[in-house]
């Protein structure tokens, strides 16, 4: 019999593989929403068997609201996969949220648009809403929390995390209303995923990396992706110790 998957990870921008990932094989699963952003990699991290896939593709090239959530998440589902992880580079808003800080956020505000985002629409029996309060589930997000302190990585226990559509980056004025709104930190990619997840029942908690201070904070005047890349390879080691001491 396949030994059940309990955790996935789904990798941004600076994870596109794990080391000390001891890689078993790669799937394609074809799904009918289309495909995933790439095979699913069945991978060995210490004792634990877990899946990984590239949010972004294995080359980095599917852009943050081209991202095929829906094959993501039911392809998941249907690997058997219990608990997503979703690693996910921010921009910094409020004061805390400096950039190479890791962050376990608790709750979202979606500011995205034209996405495909739910599984329910069509060949319903009655119409179904979820309840999304929580967006995040709390006994993984305190799991991840857990990992921080067994892997001595200090983390940020919760933030708002403010969901924009992208490609580009925020106005000044954008993130100002978004600090009003009561964001924390700005980023492209939680939503839909963190709501088709719970249409999934698939657990789900996030990892923020904060690449960049959001635009117009702390002095940010012109956000380089050169930092941004440089912010994310430096705290890659710590996520790869987070998710080492998380799934074993
Ligand atoms: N805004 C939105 N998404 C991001 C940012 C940002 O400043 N940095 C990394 N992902």
């Amino acid at each position: 019999m396949m030994d059940t998957i309990e955790f996935a990870v789904i990798g941004g921008t600076g994870l596109t593989e794990i080391a000390g990932l001891e890689i078993i094989h790669r799937e394609v699963v074809h799904t009918p929403y289309g495909e995933p952003s790439g095979q699913f990699t069945h991978g060995q991290l210490g004792a634990k068997r877990i899946l990984f896939l590239a949010r972004h593709g294995y080359a980095h090239s599917i852009p943050p609201h081209k991202v095929n959530y829906r094959a993501n998440i039911w392809a998941l589902r249907s690997l058997g996969v219990k608990k997503i992880v979703a690693v996910a580079a921010v921009g910094g808003i409020s004061a805390a949220m400096a950039p190479r800080r890791i962050i376990v956020p608790d709750q979202i505000i979606d500011y995205t648009s034209a996405r495909a985002h739910t599984f329910f629409e069509e060949g319903l029996t009655s119409v179904t809403h979820i309840d999304f309060s929580q967006p995040y589930t709390e006994s993984l997000r305190q799991a991840l929390l857990a990992a921080g302190q067994s892997a001595g990585v200090p983390l940020i226990a919760g933030g708002v995390y403010g969901a924009t559509q992208g490609p580009r980056l925020e106005t000044a004025a954008e993130i100002s209303r978004l600090e009003r709104d009561g964001c924390d930190l700005v980023g492209m990619t939680a939503m839909p995923e963190a709501s088709l997840a719970r249409e999934a029942g698939i657990d789900y908690a996030s990892y923020n990396v904060v690449a960049n201070w959001a635009a117009g904070k702390q002095g940010a005047e012109v956000i380089s992706l050169d930092d941004i890349y440089e912010n994310l390879s430096a705290s890659m080691s710590q996520v790869r110790s987070l998710l080492t001491a998380l799934v074993c």
